[in-house]
């Protein structure tokens, strides 16, 4: 079987961000010259999958807006010339590709958000990115990378990175036996311990690839950490009856769901940016250097 639905939770409240995101969802920040969830959206579409479904909130209007054909636009930077930019906003979706919103009516979790999407996924294996984890990862982006390792299991597959030790209660966190080079099969997964009570410092990181076994588990599953359901202890119970992979990606990420990894992944997107990138450099020295005066 092959990934073709990608599962975007984008019903949280964002309220590290604000005030910016009082009445703008956190996803449509910009990092550079596209909002976070592109990039995410992206990824998905770059991994084979034709069907993107946003389980949103209050206030997420603008994210179903992004990505819906905008016939005025267009007209209009067709009439200007604009034919590069018309070319870009006709990219963000290409043709093939559906979008649909689901409304998670109550924000009781990822777990929650993830159940939301059972009856348009039905009988077959997804992804699911969080889009707060802007993963840079080259030609190979990690989604692929992910779908590549699924080919080969047939499994669930959770992406996973070591994180520093302190950190422990930021990430669900996996202890895995190796099974070779970058994959490893779960053990046990715990949602957010403290570093004293963590299985490991293996973190899992945004993105997942879920067999529709899944939805079974996330009906029933009691309420945990915050009182939220936890994707996390849904993993957990599916590891009883099937096996469920970690895979530790290739790749950069950057924290948008925090100001310092936000300005982090402005910054290096920036300088790698291909109109911007060579005077945002030169621009970026000078800086740091006037700093050190
Ligand atoms: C969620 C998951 C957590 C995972 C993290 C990755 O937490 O619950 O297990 O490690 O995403 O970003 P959140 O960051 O939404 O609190």
């Amino acid at each position: 079987m092959k990934i073709k639905k990608a599962v975007f939770p984008v019903g949280g409240l964002g309220t590290r961000f604000l005030p910016a995101t009082k009445a703008s969802p956190k996803e449509m920040l910009p990092v550079v010259d596209k909002p976070l969830i592109q990039y995410a959206v992206k990824e998905a579409i770059d991994a084979g999958c034709d069907e993107i479904i946003f389980i949103t909130g209050r206030g997420k209007r603008a994210i179903m807006d992004h990505f819906d054909v905008s016939v005025e636009l267009e007209v209009q930077l067709e009439a200007a010339g604009k034919f590069d930019q018309l070319e870009e906003i006709r990219d963000i979706m290409p043709e093939y590709v559906t979008a649909m919103g689901i409304r998670q009516s109550r924000p009781l979790g990822l777990g929650h958000a993830v159940y939301c999407a059972r009856k348009v996924i039905g009988d077959e294996p997804f992804a699911v990115l969080l889009a707060d984890d802007m993963i840079y990862g080259g030609r190979n982006p990690v989604l692929s990378q992910m779908t590549d390792l699924f080919d080969k299991v047939q499994s669930s597959i959770v992406a996973v990175e070591e994180v520093d030790p302190s950190e422990t209660h930021k990430y669900g966190i996996v202890r895995i036996t190796d099974v070779d080079g970058r994959t490893g099969k779960i053990q046990e997964i715990v949602e957010k311990p403290l570093p004293e009570h963590a299985p490991s410092n293996l973190g899992v990181v945004g993105r997942y690839i879920l067999t529709p076994e899944i939805f079974g588990i996330l009906e029933n599953l009691p309420k945990g950490l915050g009182g939220e359901i936890q994707l996390t202890d849904a993993i957990a119970q599916l590891m009883k009856t099937q096996d469920v992979y970690s895979y530790a990606y290739r790749g950069k990420r950057y924290d948008c769901g925090s100001k310092l990894g936000y300005l982090a992944a402005t910054v290096e997107y920036g300088v790698n940016h291909k109109d911007l990138g060579e005077d945002f450099k030169v621009y970026l020295k000078e800086f740091v250097e006037s700093m050190d005066e």
